[in-house]
């Protein structure tokens, strides 16, 4: 069997309180699979959440050694840190944390676009994972306001001629077929794609767009 992608061993954490030293952690050993879901369950208080921001690197044990894919994290420079914070570790917080200077898709974007990613193919990403328009029986959109859609805007838009061409094809009533935008473009099925084989153990086999947290949920329920 390969390394642990996760291995802790010996974590202990203590916080000063009030003058009193509280021990919270006390000797955490854990090992986590590439793959594998783990849920940590306690009552509150038990220090779930300090065991967490320890492996996310968000704080530092008081003694222990924490290794993610083969590197140790409690000796590592911060800013070797940051890079591994950015590109390795996702943070699903009690609470939003969304920064208010942007907006829904850009908050998604935003550990692309501090790797430097060109923000097209970041947008395109996060439309996979967000971006949906609702309609109700009569076609009117139910989506309240444009924000919750996060359309770019005419100017973002690259200009080019519309060269209207349609292919003959008996197989739908409007005796035409063309292509929509997905299938001009690779990034939004590839992540469409990830979504979808990340649960497939699941029993999943398909999502529609967007891979909201509701919809993914949904359709492990339905293939339980
Ligand atoms: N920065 C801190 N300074 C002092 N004490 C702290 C600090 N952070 C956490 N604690 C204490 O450490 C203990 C564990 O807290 P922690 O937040 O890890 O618990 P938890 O298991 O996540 O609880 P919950 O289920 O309520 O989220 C608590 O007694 C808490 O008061
Ligand atoms: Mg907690």
């Amino acid at each position: 069997m390969p390394e642990a992608l996760v291995i802790v061993e010996d974590l202990h954490k203590s916080f000063l309180h009030m003058g009193r030293r509280l021990d919270v952690l006390r000797g955490i050993d854990l090992n986590i699979h590439a793959g594998q879901i783990l849920a940590i369950v306690g009552a509150s208080g038990a220090g779930k959440s300090t065991l967490l921001h320890c492996i996310g690197t968000l704080d530092l044990p008081s003694t222990g050694r924490i290794r993610l894919g083969g590197e140790e994290l409690t000796t590592m420079s911060s800013s070797r840190l940051a890079a591994v914070r950015n590109r390795s570790i996702g943070f699903v917080f009690q609470f939003h944390h969304l920064l208010p200077e942007f907006n829904a898709l850009e908050n998604v974007m935003l550990p692309g676009m501090i790797q430097g990613r060109p923000r097209k193919e970041l947008e395109r990403r996060a439309q996979a994972l967000l971006e949906e328009v609702r309609y109700d029986e009569d076609g009117n959109p139910v989506t309240s306001n444009l924000a919750d859609y996060g359309m770019i805007s005419a100017a973002e838009l690259p200009s080019f001629e519309v060269v209207h061409m349609e292919t003959p094809t008996f197989l739908n009533p409007l005796g035409a077929k063309g292509i929509g935008e997905s299938g001009t473009i690779g990034s939004t099925p590839a992540v469409q794609s990830a979504v979808v084989d990340a649960v497939s153990h699941l029993g999943v086999r398909h999502i529609d767009m967007p891979a909201t947290a509701e919809k993914v949920w949904r359709a492990i329920r339905d293939a339980g």
